[in-house]
């Protein structure tokens, strides 16, 4: 299972506890930054990540930046994205259960590490329902696809 993550600033500090969790469960983990704890723009790491997913490199992601909010904006442009903005472990379940959630968005300013990190083994451990909810997954393919098209 190939994983990719990335932050900025306001994430730095959680994705490094999130990088060991990931490493502790054997996953291949590419980080692809930020790297410092210096100011940077959030739209930069989250269109690496978002890429990444997108173009089927990695299977999943994690993005994290101060509440999160940025990231999920920037990573859900792109297609076949998934990004999920979680604040609690029931949210992070039902990201992967409902909606298959391929990036896992969290907030290095809101959440403690011993909770993010439970969120996100959560989220991993979780399967995916199918049945109805790929229904609305297709429908969210399909607005994609009418979007880019210019349909709609
Ligand atoms: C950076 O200060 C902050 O705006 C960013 O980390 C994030 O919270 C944006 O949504």
């Amino acid at each position: 299972m190939r994983i990719v993550i990335g932050s900025d600033h306001g994430g730095l500090e959680l994705k490094s506890a999130v990088n060991e969790l990931l490493q502790q469960r054997g996953m291949t983990v590419s980080d692809l930054g930020t790297d410092n704890d210096d100011s940077v723009d959030y739209p930069d790491f989250a269109e690496r990540v978002a890429i990444a997913v997108s173009r089927l490199e990695a299977d999943l992601g994690i993005l994290i930046c101060g509440t999160g909010i940025g990231m999920s904006i920037v990573a859900n442009k792109f297609p076949k994205v998934r990004a999920a903005l979680v604040t609690d472990e029931f949210m992070a379940q039902m990201a992967k259960e409902h909606n298959d959630a391929n990036i896992l968005v969290l907030g290095g300013r809101v959440l403690t590490a011993e909770r993010a990190c439970r969120m996100v083994n959560i989220w991993l451990d979780a399967i995916y329902e199918g049945g109805r909810h790929q229904r609305r997954l297709d429908k969210i393919a399909r607005i994609e696809d009418d979007v880019r098209n210019e349909r709609i």
